[in-house]
């Protein structure tokens, strides 16, 4: 696999980054995950304009290659063969020379972007959309800015350890009460037909799949309610599912141990995934 760091394609046994690299001492990065299918990139233009914000955010310096990021995608893709997968895009503050809590000078210190890609065949139509996923739910205690995609993903990491132990597939988090997101997705119920999920603040991540789904939905003249619900209500709900540049929609079956409806996908997170892939190939 060639993989892209800091200006050069190189064989991912080549591929090496500083041990000062603040992305890997402090977790001080971003990244984001674009699906690819038949070869094509989805919603790239949404993936970059959230990049921008992530970096905007941090006061992280745009990387030089930041304008070439698209042609980068595409290279790697047709490099490796991609046909279906992702592509995984990590921006660091970069290596100092030194570990400081302190941010160095953004005029001395270059971003470090990694690019690789990870081969996903049959992403479109996988076993687990027929079946569904079990979900848990565990407390949020992650940190206040989770617009933010930073790579600090140690307590998602965990969720879905707990999820496996429970014999579950992935975990929602579950903050003052109300689901705030999946540890890797964004988490939605059906109620009579309406689609409930919870609305965009710092509490979650705006999603591109979101932001997709939703505009897909209303679309097909689904009626829509940003706003936020409990692991009570989504139990007792006619479906569930979950949003993800790498899962598409994944209707969810099973919430701590309740069986929603009759334990099968739901029809709107069918439809919604039919549609989905359908304005996506
Ligand atoms: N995760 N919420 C969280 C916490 C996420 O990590 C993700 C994406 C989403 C969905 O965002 P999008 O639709 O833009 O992918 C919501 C990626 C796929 C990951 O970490 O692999």
């Amino acid at each position: 696999r060639t993989v892209y760091v800091n200006g050069a394609y190189l064989p991912e046994t080549e591929a090496v980054v500083s041990v000062f690299d603040r992305g890997f001492l402090m977790a001080d990065a971003v990244y984001e995950v674009t699906s690819v299918l038949g070869g094509r990139l989805i919603d790239f233009a949404g993936h970059c304009a959230r990049l921008e914000r992530s970096l905007a955010e941090l006061d992280m310096r745009k990387p030089a290659c930041f304008d070439a990021l698209l042609d980068i995608h595409r290279e790697l893709v047709a490099r490796n063969g991609l046909e279906d997968g992702l592509i995984y895009l990590q921006v660091t503050r970069g290596s100092p020379g030194d570990r400081d809590f302190v941010f160095p000078d953004p005029d001395a210190t270059e971003p470090t972007v990694v690019l690789f890609t990870q081969s996903k065949p049959g992403l479109a139509d996988s076993a687990q959309a027929k079946t569904g996923l079990k979900v848990i739910s565990v407390e949020d205690i992650r940190w206040g800015r989770r617009d933010i995609k930073t790579v600090q993903l140690l307590y998602p990491s965990m969720g879905k350890m707990m999820a496996k132990k429970a014999g579950a597939d992935d975990a929602w988090l579950v903050e003052d009460g109300c689901v705030t997101e999946g540890t890797s997705n964004n988490a939605y119920i059906v109620l009579n037909g309406r689609i409930v999920t919870r609305a965009l603040g710092a509490d979650i991540l705006h999603g591109i799949t979101r932001a997709a789904v939703l505009r897909f939905a209303r679309e097909a003249q689904m009626e829509v309610e940003e706003r936020s619900f409990t692991i009570a209500e989504a139990q007792g709900a006619d479906e569930a599912f979950v949003t993800s540049a790498s899962a598409f929609v994944m209707p969810v079956v099973e919430i701590d141990g309740v069986t929603l409806g009759d334990g099968a996908p739901g029809p709107v997170a069918r439809r919604l995934r039919e549609i989905y892939i359908d304005e996506s190939l």
